[in-house]
């Protein structure tokens, strides 16, 4: 199974789905979302889909012959970029599922697992750029700690940056097993970690996963393309999967800027180019139980003034 969507009826409900408008799903993954806007559109509308990974569009099926969508192999931060190839003016609704895909996780030779023995990769776009396996051998002891602290959150970052570099100067770490090893400070496998180490070490391949892939760098350009090319009326769907991302979406849709600064005019109104709609919802007690990965879900809707 390649993925499956996660709160699929709310972030339809909170597009809004208009039959003839044109619609960006930036993260096209196993096609759920997209399939369910298809579904909502009519004959005059349009979607493109972007996903950096070629694997995602290989699986699309009959999507991909469906003459109202056009797939975009690209990082989703070249958004305005497409738009003006394909002379698109104006959207009317953009998606951002953001993260990666139930497909990543489970294929042991991605490495984005420490649960499977595997190469230390992580990119989603496999055709080029740093592997998690170049970040973990290059970085400073440094520079390891901060992308552990900032995109892990980790409060051990020192000391799990200094046991990644005592473990490289004997040999380099080229596989998952070795990060794990060298993580826990022992010879240990992915099913002999107690609850808190398998927590630790979902944050420390989290981190280096943001790190690799430049998640937010991405998603910081990617905002702005969208607040740039949405119709007034337009909405902007976003599904995050932990507090970092969410804290940038959420300031961006409160203030239109990147920074979360709030203007206000002259009598202190706020200034901002959206509505909110959606404030942080999350996956119901049903979802959770049958898709546990629902569970970090959130979604914000904001719609353009
Ligand atoms: C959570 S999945 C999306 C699942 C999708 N909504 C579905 O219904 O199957 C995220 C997808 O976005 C892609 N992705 C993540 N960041 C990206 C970026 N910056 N540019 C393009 N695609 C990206 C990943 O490769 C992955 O396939």
């Amino acid at each position: 199974m390649y993925h499956i969507p996660a709160m699929l009826r709310e972030t339809i409900e909170g597009l809004r789905v208009r039959p003839d408008g044109t619609y960006v799903d930036v993260t096209f993954g196993g096609g759920g979302h997209s399939g369910a806007i298809l579904n909502s559109l009519g004959s005059n509308g349009r979607l493109y889909s972007f996903d950096r990974d070629i694997e995602a569009y290989e699986n699309a099926g009959s999507i991909r012959d469906d003459k109202r969508f056009t797939f975009v192999h690209s990082d989703f931060r070249y958004l305005g970029q497409w738009m003006d190839y394909y002379g698109v003016t104006e959207i009317d609704g953009l998606l951002a599922d953001l993260g990666v895909s139930f497909h990543h996780f489970d294929t042991a030779e991605r490495g984005f697992s420490f649960r499977f023995p595997g190469p230390l990769d992580m990119r989603m776009n496999r055709n080029g750029g740093k592997t998690a396996a170049d970040v973990v051998n290059t970085y400073t002891e440094e520079e390891l700690a901060r992308v552990l602290y900032m995109y892990g959150e980790l409060k051990q970052s020192r000391q799990i940056a200094r046991r990644i570099v005592q473990t490289r100067e004997q040999s380099p770490l080229l596989a998952t097993e070795a990060l794990v090893r060298s993580v826990a400070g022992r010879a240990v496998t992915a099913e002999q970690l107690t609850p808190p180490q398998k927590k630790e070490m979902t944050l420390v391949f989290q981190a280096l996963r943001i790190e690799v892939n430049d998640e937010l760098g991405a998603l910081r350009e990617m905002l702005q393309a969208a607040l740039r090319l949405l119709a007034p009326g337009g909405r902007l769907a976003v599904l995050t999967y932990h507090s970092l991302e969410d804290r940038l979406v959420k300031n961006f849709m409160r203030s239109g800027r990147l920074d979360g600064e709030i203007e206000k005019d002259f009598y202190g109104n706020i200034l901002t180019p959206f509505r909110l709609i959606e404030k942080g919802l999350v996956a119901s007690e049903e979802e959770v139980e049958s898709n546990p990965r629902a569970r970090s879900a959130k979604l914000r809707v904001a719609e353009k003034i």
